[in-house]
C-alpha cells in the first residue's frame, strides 16, 4: 500500500505530538523553610523535575502558614494565584467554595486514590465531592519531645499525665534547665494548649469544642480547668520564648538546653535532621494525658485551575508524583510524618512514626479519638480559628484569669461562626 507523503508527513507529525512531552512550570507555595522541612519539600521539586517540568519554588517563611496564606491571598485577588499552595483542612473547601481550585478526578480515579487513602483524608482533599488537593502527610500533634540526658540529670520521668507532668517539670527546672522548650507565637500556644484541653477534657470534650463549637462546653469549667493548666505553662518557660520560631525550641530540646517541647511531629524531622535517633537521643512520647488519641494535622498541596494548559499537566503530574509510594516515603522520613496511603510499607520508618500509624489506624478503627488539630486548620473555619488563638494568647501574655478566658473565647468564637 502506498501513502501518499503529505498524508504520511501528518501521520509522524501526529505521533510526535502524542509522544512529546511539553515542559510545563508550577509554581508552589509553601512555608517549608526549617531545615528538615526544606529537605522534604526538595523531593518533591527533584520529582517534578525528573519528569521534565519546571519546578517555581515559591517559599514564605512563618510557621504554620500563617504569613504564607495571606501572601496567597494577594496572589489570588490580583487574578495570579500560583498553580499549587499548601493549603489544609477547611481552608481547601473555602478556596473550593470560590471556585478556584482545579479537578483532579481523574488523576485520583487513574491512580486509585479512593482505595489508597484513609476516608478521613480524602474526605479532607475534596471539595463538592471531587479531589482538588494531594495529601501528602499525617501528622500527630499530640505529641512530647524530650531529651533523655535532661531528664536522666534531674531525675525526672518521662510524664504520662498532667500531674506528672508539672513534677518532672520541677525537677528539670531545679536542675538548672528550660522545662519546656516554647516559641511564643499564637499558632505554637495553640498548639500546645489544644492538647491540654485534650488531656483534661478527652477526645469528646475537644470534639464539642474545636469542631461542634459547643457553647456550653466552650463555657464549661472544664474548659476553665484547662486554662488553668495552660497558665502553668509560663512557670517553666524561659525569657527568649517570646516569638521564637518552633524549630529554635526544638534545637533547644536537641541541644540539651531544655528538657522538652510540646510539638507535632514536624519536630521530630529536625531531630532527624541533626542525626538524632528515637529513643536514644531523643523521646517522643504522647502529650500527657493523651495516650491513645491522636489529634490530626494533614498536610496537602490544592491544586489551582491553570490557564496554561502545560502548566495544567506538570501540575497533574505533580498530583500524582504526590500519592506515589517513593515520594510518600522519602518525604515522610524526613518531615517526621507518617505516609497517607493504607498500603505503604512502613517498614523504614522508626518507633515514633510506627507510634503514630499503629495510634491513627486504632483510632479512626474505633471511631473515636482521632480528633482534628483546630492550632492547625483542620476543625474549624479560619475566622474562628483566628477568635480562638486571640484568646488563648492574649491569656498567656497577660494576667487574664481562667473566667474570663472562658467568657472571652465563648463569645468570640459565637461571634466568628
Ligand atoms: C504545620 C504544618 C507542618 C509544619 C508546621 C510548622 O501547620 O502542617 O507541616 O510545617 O506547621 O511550620
Amino acid at each position: 500500500m502506498k501513502f501518499s507523503k503529505s498524508i504520511l508527513g501528518l501521520a509522524i507529525a501526529g505521533a510526535m505530538s502524542v509522544s512529546a512531552v511539553q515542559a510545563g512550570e508550577v509554581e508552589v507555595l509553601h512555608w517549608w523553610t526549617s531545615g528538615s522541612e526544606a529537605r522534604s519539600i526538595a523531593v518533591l521539586k527533584q520529582m517534578v523535575e525528573a519528569e521534565g517540568h519546571t519546578w517555581k519554588d515559591f517559599a514564605v517563611a512563618g510557621g504554620a502558614g500563617e504569613n504564607a496564606y495571606t501572601v496567597l491571598r494577594s496572589r489570588a485577588v490580583s487574578g495570579n494565584p500560583p498553580a499549587s499552595a499548601q493549603i489544609k483542612g477547611l481552608e481547601i473547601q473555602e478556596w473550593g467554595d470560590l471556585g478556584f481550585l482545579a479537578n483532579l478526578d481523574d488523576v485520583a480515579a487513574a491512580n486509585h486514590w479512593d482505595d489508597v487513602l484513609p476516608p478521613v483524608v480524602a474526605k479532607v482533599m475534596k471539595n463538592d465531592g471531587h479531589y482538588v488537593a494531594a495529601p501528602v502527610n499525617v501528622h500527630r500533634v499530640n505529641w512530647l519531645w524530650a531529651n533523655p540526658e535532661v531528664f536522666k540529670k534531674a531525675g525526672a520521668k518521662v510524664p504520662t499525665s498532667l500531674d506528672e507532668l508539672w513534677v518532672a517539670a520541677d525537677k528539670i527546672k531545679a536542675a538548672g534547665y528550660t522545662a519546656i522548650a516554647h516559641g511564643g507565637q499564637p499558632w505554637q500556644d495553640a498548639t500546645t494548649f489544644e492538647s491540654i484541653v485534650l488531656a483534661v477534657g478527652g477526645s469528646d470534650f475537644f470534639d464539642k469544642v474545636f469542631v461542634k463549637l459547643d457553647q456550653k462546653a466552650l463555657g464549661s469549667d472544664t474548659m476553665k480547668e484547662s486554662f488553668d493548666q495552660f497558665r502553668k505553662v509560663k512557670q517553666y518557660i524561659d525569657a527568649g520564648s517570646p516569638g521564637r520560631d518552633w524549630n529554635v525550641a526544638t534545637a533547644m530540646v536537641i541541644k540539651g538546653e531544655a528538657g522538652m517541647q510540646f510539638m507535632g511531629d514536624w519536630a521530630k524531622g529536625e531531630f532527624t535532621a541533626a542525626n538524632k535517633a528515637p529513643g536514644k537521643d531523643f523521646i517522643c512520647a504522647a502529650f500527657p494525658g493523651t495516650d491513645g488519641e491522636f489529634t490530626f494535622n494533614i498536610d496537602s498541596l490544592a491544586m489551582f485551575k491553570q490557564k496554561n494548559a502545560d502548566n495544567a499537566e506538570a501540575q497533574k503530574v505533580m498530583a500524582k508524583l504526590i500519592l506515589s509510594p517513593k515520594f510518600q516515603e522519602t518525604f515522610n522520613l524526613n518531615k517526621g510524618s507518617i505516609p497517607v496511603r493504607i498500603d505503604q510499607d512502613m517498614s523504614p520508618f522508626d518507633s515514633c512514626a510506627e507510634a503514630s500509624m499503629k495510634t491513627f489506624i486504632a483510632t479512626s478503627k474505633a471511631g473515636k479519638g482521632l480528633e482534628p488539630s483546630m492550632a492547625h486548620g483542620m476543625s474549624t473555619t479560619s475566622t474562628v480559628q483566628g477568635a480562638m488563638y486571640d484568646v488563648i494568647t492574649e491569656f498567656f501574655n497577660s494576667d487574664m484569669s481562667s473566667e474570663d478566658a472562658v467568657k472571652k473565647l465563648t463569645r468570640s468564637v459565637k461571634a466568628a461562626m
